[in-house]
């Protein structure tokens, strides 16, 4: 199975580096043993499909999503308003959103409901302190539905990525609560360190790598060496 990288860009980038990045990344093509999705922040995402209608292993996600279905939710994007830009994946759970935009595990779980009712893969991200609770808030039929990241909060942007032995150990938990899932890892991962955690996880969510091309693009080589 192809290995899954997401490209969390945050809330980085004018519409004018955006589309600097996505036209210097697709003048070479992507290994089609790797599936990229790329999550820009949401304005960018119509002027990112449309340079990227003719790029194979390439798609677009969302680094977050409303837990409610289209309707009277001012300031929200739902699934359904993604429905027709091309975005295959959307991030939720992410510790960002926790901390900062007070997001709690019963809003992932409803997140993940509309994700599935809209066709998009949910990215649930988790770690150990509130996997079991944010999977307990998942309807049970629809957790073999997520991919799920794991995403030790300390390893975040801070440079510093968790031991191989810690994210084995976690992949493990995940699949005994998710089942058969593909399961991701995210944390300061970069060019230099992706090789360890290879054999073990089905793919990547890299923030800070992900912001320089040539950062990014050396990380996909990497993968595919
Ligand atoms: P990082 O971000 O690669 O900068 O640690 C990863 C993430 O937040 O998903």
């Amino acid at each position: 199975m192809p290995k899954l990288i997401i490209a969390n860009w945050k809330s980085h980038k004018t519409l004018a580096e955006a589309q600097q990045w996505v036209g210097e990344f697709i003048s070479q093509p992507v290994s089609e043993n790797t599936k990229v999705v790329i999550a820009p922040p949401f304005p960018f995402l119509p002027v990112l499909q449309w340079q990227l209608k003719d790029t194979a292993n390439v798609s677009l996600g969302a680094q977050t999503i409303s837990p409610f279905p289209a309707g009277s939710y001012t300031g929200a994007v739902s699934a359904f308003n993604l429905t027709d830009l091309g975005v295959t994946h959307a991030i939720v759970g992410h510790s960002e959103q926790r901390k900062y935009f007070g997001f709690v595990s019963h809003v992932v779980g409803l997140q993940v409901e509309q994700c599935v009712q809209n066709g998009i893969v949910p990215v649930v991200c988790v770690d150990s302190s509130y996997l079991a609770e944010q999977a307990n808030a998942i309807p049970s039929d629809l957790l073999k539905k997520c991919v799920v990241a794991y995403e030790p909060v300390e390893a975040i942007g801070s440079g510093s990525n968790a031991p191989t032995e810690q994210v084995r150990n976690m992949v493990s938990r995940i699949k005994t609560i998710f089942g058969d899932v593909s399961v991701l890892y995210g944390g300061s991962v970069n060019a230099h360190d992706v090789a360890e955690y290879l054999p073990l996880v089905d793919g990547f969510i890299v923030g800070t790598a992900s912001l320089n091309v040539a950062d990014f693009t050396a990380l996909l080589k990497t993968m595919a060496a």
